[in-house]
């Protein structure tokens, strides 16, 4: 027979998302969990998480319609993937106590992220190497475990940067269950690496820390704009350019069908000016996107559409929630029957 799979994943709210995250996590995890083999599918937006790194209540609460709306926008059906907010589910921080218990702090000292603060400190020669980190931060793999080990999810969908935490799971996951019994359920990563990695408009790899990236949902002539800076060099519209070794190229196909990739290698071999195909790069942006951002739009003026969806996914989540969290109290012997 073949074993029940449970896929689950949290998104952290950041605003809005730009192309490298549509297709290194967004794409791929909408795929995942829109393809029938998935017995169950969860995906959370983790809130919680978020505190660790802000403390502005509207920038929060922004943050969370914003990603909620994407999601929703790409494609991620509420009806077989259960969406649900983080901190509608008390359970979690409940099971994140009872793991605290079990986890050496050794185990956290470990964790990257703490790790490279530490580091970010002593490289600037700051006395106290802790400077900058608050519990929340170190006991953050902790709460992700609780997240992943309350649903009793088998696969979990994330980044290379994630896989960390994931193994901090299955390590937490063990120790409960050698000291209480078999109650938690040990999570397996499932890498997504996206299709590959975008670049961004100077290009390194897109990310909003470099300035360099292009928002998913701008208005299409604030995108545009974007898209006229990408770097390019200074060779004349006539010369023959290398496909293989174009910023603009790579852009392009990820948006375009083969035929139209198929066009624009002959125009780069015969020669093209980069304006023209910056503007091309825009016109497959905007057939791509438009949609999307149209519902993206939609759901960003009518947040009661999407309290709504958040609400109907918590309904599904906290039975399940508050069931295991009571087999797992009997277990560690918080109730006696
Ligand atoms: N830490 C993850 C990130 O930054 C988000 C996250 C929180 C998560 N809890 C999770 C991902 C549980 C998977 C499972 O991307």
């Amino acid at each position: 027979m073949k074993e029940k799979q449970v896929v689950l994943t949290g998104v952290k709210p950041t605003g809005m998302p730009h192309l490298g995250n549509y297709w290194g996590a967004i794409r791929p995890a909408i795929d995942m969990a829109n393809s029938a083999n998935s017995s169950e599918s969860w995906l959370f937006i983790a809130d919680y998480h978020s505190l660790t790194a802000l403390n502005k209540a509207e920038e929060l609460s922004a943050m969370v319609y914003e990603v909620a709306a994407t999601w929703l926008a790409c494609g991620l059906d509420p009806s077989r993937t259960t969406i649900y907010r983080q901190s509608d589910i008390p359970e979690i921080l409940e099971l994140n106590w009872i793991l605290s218990c079990v986890c050496p702090k050794g185990l956290m000292n470990r964790a990257h992220a703490y790790k490279a603060k530490v580091q970010e400190n002593e490289e600037l020669k700051r006395e106290d190497v802790d400077f900058g980190v608050n519990m929340g931060l170190y006991n953050y793999p902790i709460l992700m475990s609780a997240d992943i080990l309350l649903f009793d999810a088998t696969h979990v969908p994330v980044g290379p940067d994630q896989v960390q935490h994931i193994e901090i799971a299955r390590d937490l996951a063990e120790k409960f269950n050698r000291i209480y019994g078999e109650h938690l359920t040990l999570p397996k990563a499932k890498l997504m690496e996206g299709l590959e990695v975008v670049p961004g408009m100077d290009g390194r790899k897109m990310s909003k820390s470099y300035d360099n990236h292009i928002p998913l949902f701008d208005a299409p002539k604030k995108r545009r704009k974007r898209v006229m800076k990408i770097v390019t060099d200074s060779s004349p519209p006539e010369e023959p350019k290398d496909y293989k070794n174009s910023l603009l190229f790579d852009m392009y196909k990820l948006f375009a069908s083969p035929q139209q990739v198929e066009e624009m290698k002959q125009k780069y071999q015969k020669g093209i000016g980069w304006g023209y195909v910056k503007q091309d790069l825009d016109d497959v942006l905007e057939t791509h996107l438009a949609p999307m951002r149209e519902k993206y739009e939609h759901f960003m003026s009518h947040k009661e559409e999407v309290d709504q969806i958040l609400k109907q996914g918590a309904e599904k989540a906290r039975p399940k929630a508050s069931e295991k969290i009571k087999t797992l109290r009997k277990a560690i012997g918080l109730v006696n029957e």
